[in-house]
C-alpha cells in the first residue's frame, strides 16, 4: 500500500473513491463542496439527504457516482463538531474510509480532512488510521474467504509536503502491527524461545543491542521470582534485554520493562474454565508492546537510550511447579511468600524491575496485563496507570493523550500494603480481593528504590473483542504510540 500527500485538488482528484470529511455544523455544501457536488451532478447532495447524514462522529455513507465522472465513489465521514476536532477524531474518520475502500473493493482512493494542528500531525494521524485499520492478519488461516482487492494508493488531499511526517507515522504503525501480531499468536506458535528469536532478528535488522539471560545467568543474579515462576514449564525461560543507543551522547537513558508470560494457566492455582484461561496467550501484551516500541524506536533513531526488558516465560503446571505458599527470593534479597501462584506477573516483573534499575536510567515504565481487577475497574478502553511521581505521570499522560491511547492515573495507596504482609516473608504475592489492581502496583513499587517509575496495567486494552462494539477486534497493539512519543519527548 502506497500513502503520500498530494497537491491535487479535490475537485480535480481522479480514481476509485473520493473520501471527504464534514463536520456536524458543516453540512451546508459551499465553495469547494458546492463545486464537487455540482461536478459530480448533484450525488453528494443527494447523498447527504438519502442517508439523513449529520456529520456525526463515526457516521459515514458511501454511494456509486455516475459512470462519466473520474471518480467511480464518494464517501462521506462524519467528524462531529469543528471545535472539538482532535487528532483521535481523524484516526477514526481514515480507519473508517480505509474500511469502507476496502468492502466498496476501491483500489485507489483520495481523502480529504481538515487539518489539526498542523499538517505533519494531520498527516501522520490519517496515516495511522488508514495501517492500522487496514492492517489483517492471515498468518494462520489456511485460505481466505471474500477477500476483494486491496486497497492500493491512499493520497490525502491538501497535505503536500507531508510525505516525511507519513513515512514516521508508518514506522511507528509497524511497531504496533507487531505488537499485535506477538499478542494475536497462540501460546504454541508465542514461546520464550520464540519471543528471544524475534529479539534476535530485531536486534539483527536495526543493529541493536541485545543480551539474553538463560535460566543459568538467571540464576546467578539471584533472580528467583522469576525462576519460581518458570519452574513449572517445560521451555526455558529467556531474559532479554534489547538497547537502543543514538549515535550521538543521549539526552536520556530509559527502560521499558514489559509482562512475558506467552501463557498464563495460573500455575497451581489453577484458572478454572470461564476465567478466561484460553485467552492467556495474551499475557505477554506488555513484552508485544516493548518488542513493538523497539522496532518504531529503532527506525525513528531518537537522541535517548532506551533499555528494553522482558522476563518471558509460561505460567504452567507439573510436579516442577512451585507450590502455592513457596518462598522465593527475588534479585534485590527481599523474600516472598507465593500464597497465590496466579499472581505470576509482578514475580517476573520484580527481577525485571530490578535488573532495569541497576542499569541507572533515568526512570523506568513497566507495561503489564497485571490484573483482571483493572479490567472490572477501567474495562477495555482505558489502561491504569500508578506512579509515585507526578512528573513522569505527566509525561505519559500527554504521550497518551497525543497518541489517542486512554490512560488513567489511579491511586498508589500505601496503607493497602498492609494486605501484602506476610508472616514470615517481606511480603505475600497477594493480597485481599480489594483494590487488587492497586495491591499489584504496590507490589512491584517494592522492588523499584530511587527512579522515577510509572506502571500501566494493560490486561484491558491489550485485546479488544467484537462484541465490544470494536471495528478492528483482536490484539491492539495498545501503548506502542504512548512509549514512542514518551521516548520522543
Ligand atoms: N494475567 C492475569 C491477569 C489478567 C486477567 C489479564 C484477565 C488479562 C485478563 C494475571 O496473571 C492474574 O492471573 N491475575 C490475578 C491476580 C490474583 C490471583 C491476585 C487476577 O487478576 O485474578
Ligand atoms: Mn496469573
Ligand atoms: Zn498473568
Amino acid at each position: 500500500m502506497e500513502i503520500k500527500a498530494t497537491n491535487t485538488p479535490q475537485l480535480e482528484w481522479a480514481g476509485d473513491a473520493l473520501a471527504i470529511g464534514l463536520f456536524e455544523d458543516g453540512m451546508e455544501l459551499t465553495g469547494e463542496l458546492a463545486k464537487l457536488d455540482e461536478k459530480l451532478t448533484g450525488t453528494l447532495s443527494e447523498l447527504i439527504e438519502e442517508v439523513e447524514f449529520k456529520g456525526k462522529v463515526n457516521s459515514s455513507a458511501s454511494t456509486r457516482v455516475g459512470s462519466k465522472s473520474p471518480i467511480r465513489k464518494i464517501i462521506i465521514v462524519g467528524l462531529g463538531k469543528s471545535e472539538d476536532l482532535k487528532l483521535e477524531t481523524l484516526r477514526q474518520a481514515a480507519a473508517t474510509c480505509g474500511r469502507l475502500a476496502k468492502k466498496e473493493r476501491c483500489k485507489s482512493l483520495g481523502i480529504c480532512l481538515p487539518m489539526c494542528q498542523d499538517a505533519n500531525s494531520t498527516a501522520a494521524a490519517i496515516t495511522e488510521g488508514f495501517e492500522l485499520a487496514l492492517h489483517q492478519d492471515h498468518r494462520f488461516k489456511s485460505e481466505l474467504e471474500n477477500q476483494g482487492p486491496d486497497v492500493e494508493q491512499i493520497e490525502l488531499i491538501g497535505l503536500a509536503g507531508s510525505d516525511e511526517a507519513i513515512a514516521r507515522a508508518r514506522q511507528i504503525c509497524s511497531g504496533v502491527i507487531l505488537a499485535r501480531e506477538l499478542v494475536a499468536a497462540p501460546p504454541n506458535s508465542c514461546t520464550p524461545i520464540t519471543m528471544a528469536q524475534t529479539a534476535e532478528a530485531l536486534a539483527q535488522e536495526f543493529g541493536l543491542g541485545i543480551e539474553i539471560l538463560e535460566q543459568e545467568d538467571c540464576e546467578k543474579l539471584g533472580m528467583g521470582a522469576f525462576l519460581g515462576v518458570a519452574k513449572a514449564s517445560d521451555l526455558p525461560p529467556k531474559f532479554i534485554h534489547i538497547t537502543y543507543k543514538p549515535e550521538v551522547t543521549p539526552r536520556r537513558k530509559l527502560a521499558i520493562v514489559g509482562k512475558g508470560l506467552t501463557f498464563d494457566s495460573g500455575g497451581l492455582n489453577l484458572k478454572t474454565s470461564g476465567s478466561g484461561i484460553e485467552m492467556m496467550k495474551t499475557d505477554m501484551g506488555g513484552a508485544g508492546t516493548t518488542f513493538g516500541t523497539v522496532k518504531a524506536i529503532a527506525q525513528l533513531k531518537p537522541d535517548v537510550e532506551v533499555h528494553f526488558i522482558s522476563a518471558v516465560t509460561e505460567n504452567m503446571v507439573s510436579g516442577h511447579a512451585m507450590h502455592p505458599g513457596d518462598f522465593l527470593t527475588a534479585s534485590n534479597g527481599k523474600t516472598i511468600e507465593v500464597n497465590n501462584t496466579d499472581a505470576e506477573g509482578r514475580l517476573t516483573l520484580a527481577d525485571a524491575l530490578v535488573f532495569a534499575e541497576k542499569l541507572g536510567v533515568d526512570a523506568i515504565v513497566d507495561l503489564a496485563t497485571l490484573t483482571g481487577a483493572c479490567v472490572i475497574a477501567l474495562g477495555n478502553d482505558i489502561a491504569g496507570l500508578w506512579s509515585p511521581d507526578d512528573n513522569l505521570t505527566a509525561q505519559l499522560k500527554a504521550a497518551a493523550e497525543s497518541a489517542g491511547e486512554k490512560l488513567w492515573r489511579m491511586p498508589l495507596e500505601e496503607k493497602y500494603f498492609e494486605g501484602l504482609k506476610a508472616m514470615h516473608a517481606d511480603m505475600k504475592n497477594t493480597g485481599p480481593r480489594p483494590a487488587g489492581a492497586i495491591t499489584a502496583a504496590l507490589f512491584l513499587k517494592q522492588f523499584v528504590k530511587d527512579t522515577p517509575w510509572a506502571h500501566i496495567d494493560i490486561a484491558g486494552t491489550v485485546w479488544i473483542d467484537a462484541e465490544n462494539g470494536c471495528n478492528n477486534p483482536g490484539a491492539t497493539g495498545y501503548g506502542v504510540r504512548t512509549l514512542v512519543n514518551w521516548v520522543l519527548s
